[in-house]
């Protein structure tokens, strides 16, 4: 199978990319390295540094592929309030522009990263089922949902490309960028923790994830176009143990061998308990259970995180478009990053004479 993977620079995506060639698959990562690293492309793919919004359609052509696993976004969900109309242009357009070259190109199958955040905020004390209706509660999970909406209906009015749709939470392990101080909290942590920081929690630490280990859920989206009862279906996918913020700081500092240091934060408007029932992806991919023990996983990534270097903060891909109500620890994120980076040369509209 030929496969395009969009985000392939990244964390889930790089190691999409990495089952798809160890599956014997012919590899084309597409990524604008915003949130993602080139060395992070595994060997054997190809790589075009391009973003998802600018004209796909020649390199689609050109590689035409089978299948298309779109995993490129930027996931900041909390930050998404303040960005909306980056995050509408980035995640919603962008997949829009990547079916259509898809379509274009002949592609049969479309595997989407959706997310839990399409749920909103829980419904009942149940785990979220596929079958609930949406509602989320923030532009990142409004721009998947519409993205979600859209595959339907492009496929139900063109035929084509059939979809399998994700709904991933809360996913660690070695690659994820620890270096995006808007997202990705056992990054976050583990970021701090190295550098001798405290660990900022917002609130009391009481809010509840169930962390995922990355491996079991790369080889399950890789698995997607290939495996009958996913074609036109949409699955939560992710681990099933609840664990509080606070005891994932916890964690990460006993893994890093370091004595627990929480900074305190105000609380900050979010989801309180956020989980998935798997029963549907367990089903129609014969997959088991996919918690790794926390500590387990955690191990493993702080192995990667201490024999990698740092990288530098990533900043906010877009300025920030709405600053009130910006916890003050992201808004100061936000001003030194912004302090960071030089500005842009002014773009001319006309070359002067
Ligand atoms: N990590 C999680 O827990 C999680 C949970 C739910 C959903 N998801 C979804 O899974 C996908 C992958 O997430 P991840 O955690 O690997 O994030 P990531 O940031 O590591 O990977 C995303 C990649 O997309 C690239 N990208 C962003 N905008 C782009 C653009 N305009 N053009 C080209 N490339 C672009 C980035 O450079 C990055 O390499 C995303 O769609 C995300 O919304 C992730």
């Amino acid at each position: 199978m030929k496969a395009i993977v969009t985000g392939g620079a990244g964390f889930i995506g790089s190691h999409v990319a990495e089952v798809l060639i160890e599956r014997g698959h012919q590899v084309l990562v597409i990524d604008d390295l915003s949130g993602g690293f080139r060395e992070n492309v595994p060997l054997g793919a190809g790589f075009l540094h391009a973003s998802v919004l600018s004209d796909l359609q020649a390199p689609f052509e050109q590689f035409r592929p089978d299948a298309v696993y779109h995993l490129a976004a930027y996931a900041a969900e909390g930050l998404s309030h303040h960005i909306p109309l980056f995050n509408y242009q980035n995640n919603l357009e962008g997949t829009a522009n990547v079916l259509a070259a898809a379509y274009h190109a002949g592609a049969e199958h479309f595997v989407f990263t959706s997310s839990i955040a399409v749920y909103g905020h829980p419904h009942s004390a149940e785990p979220f089922r596929e079958s609930d209706a949406p509602a989320p509660a923030d532009p990142y999970g409004i721009a998947k949902f519409a993205c979600e909406n859209h595959l339907r209906a492009f496929r139900d009015y063109f035929g084509r490309p059939n979809f399998t749709i994700f709904r991933p939470h809360n996913v660690y392990g070695e690659r994820q960028n620890i270096s995006d101080p808007f997202r990705n909290v056992v990054g976050i942590f583990m970021n701090r923790a190295l550098r001798g920081e405290p660990l900022p929690v917002f609130g009391d630490g009481a809010q509840t994830r169930s962390f995922s280990y990355i491996r079991a859920i790369a080889e399950c989206i890789t698995s997607a176009p290939l495996t009958e009862g996913a074609r036109n279906e949409i699955f939560n996918i992710g681990g099933d143990v609840p664990t509080s913020v606070g005891e994932l700081a916890n964690t990460v500092s006993s893994v890093l061998g370091i004595p627990p240091n929480v900074q305190s934060l105000p609380e900050r408007k979010e989801v309180k308990h956020a989980h998935a029932c798997h029963k549907k992806l367990y089903r129609v991919f014969g997959a088991e259970a996919m918690d790794m023990g926390l500590r387990e996983g955690l191990e493993r990534m702080a192995a990667y995180v201490q024999s990698h270097p740092v990288p530098p903060a990533t900043p906010c891909p877009s300025p920030v478009e709405i600053l009130d109500g910006l916890p003050p620890s992201w808004r100061q994120s936000v001003i030194a990053l912004r302090d960071a980076v030089a500005a842009p040369a002014p773009v001319l509209a006309h070359q002067p004479a």
